[in-house]
């Protein structure tokens, strides 16, 4: 069964509701016609009225992280029932700032995202290596133990999307070539064969992340094992819509 291609934008903590609803309104008549799905993940406060103002367009508002209680005592964090109230389908789990700044671990990314699978969120779970793994011959061991652990318990693996983002490439403008990406989200894909079966690891979504823009977004789309994108710098501005028009 053919992948259909996902671009999604990760706002990370930029963009406010103004500048937001003024770039939302140049992008709606600009992805129009796209054929893939698309989506943009934007700061939490921003969602209802990115929400409000992406209605009637391709684009899906997305959210940066859930926690994995239904709600309580966790001061700064943000529950599904709060994101499914308006709306909102995908969440990204994991991403590399998260891990790196915010004490996220495999075990955090695997909570989460077995909550977020029970509320029918689709999550976006962000694995990669860093530049020194990469360089000690470890990429495939690291993307072994956060898919294994980060994914422990899931029944349905068809029900979320991988984003593969090479810690190096995220916001420093180095894009991992079109071979490297293709080959590592080949090994993810390999690895989630052996976890989920091949049937279910070949109808998964795994994305490219890290520097992908409107110039590299078509050699990148072309890798057969590249589904689509998930874009930082380059989806703060209308020049998002090229990457998502990456078939025309
Ligand atoms: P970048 O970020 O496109 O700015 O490199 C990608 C990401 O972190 O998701």
């Amino acid at each position: 069964m053919a992948r259909k291609p996902f671009i999604a934008g990760n706002w990370k903590m930029n963009m406010t509701a103004e500048s937001g609803k003024e770039l939302i309104a140049q992008l709606k008549p600009l992805v129009k016609e796209a054929k893939c799905n698309v989506a943009l993940c934007v700061p939490a406060i921003l969602i209802p009225a990115m929400v409000k103002a992406a209605k009637g367009s391709k684009i899906k508002i997305g959210a940066q992280n859930v926690h994995f209680a239904k709600s309580g005592a966790y001061t700064g964090e943000i529950s599904a029932d709060m994101l499914k109230e308006y709306g909102v389908k995908y969440v990204i789990i994991g991403h590399s700032e998260r891990r790196q700044y915010f004490g996220e671990t495999d075990e955090t990314v695997n909570k989460r995202t077995l909550f977020a699978l029970e509320n029918e969120l689709t999550p976006i779970v962000c694995v990669g290596e860093t530049l020194s793994e990469r360089e000690n011959g470890e990429t495939e061991k690291v993307l072994l133990k956060q898919l294994t652990v980060g994914l422990n318990g899931v029944t349905d693996v068809t029900k979320l999307v991988i984003a593969y983002e090479p810690v190096w490439a995220i916001g420093t403008g180095k894009t991992a070539t079109d071979e490297q990406a293709q080959e590592t989200i080949k090994y993810i894909r390999n690895t989630l064969g052996k976890i989920f079966g091949v049937k279910n690891a070949n109808r998964v979504i795994i994305q490219y992340g890290g520097s992908m823009n409107a110039q590299n977004c078509k050699g990148l789309m072309a890798q057969p094992d590249i589904d689509g994108g998930l874009i930082g710098g380059a989806s703060l501005k209308p020049d998002f819509a090229t990457i998502v028009n990456f078939d025309k």
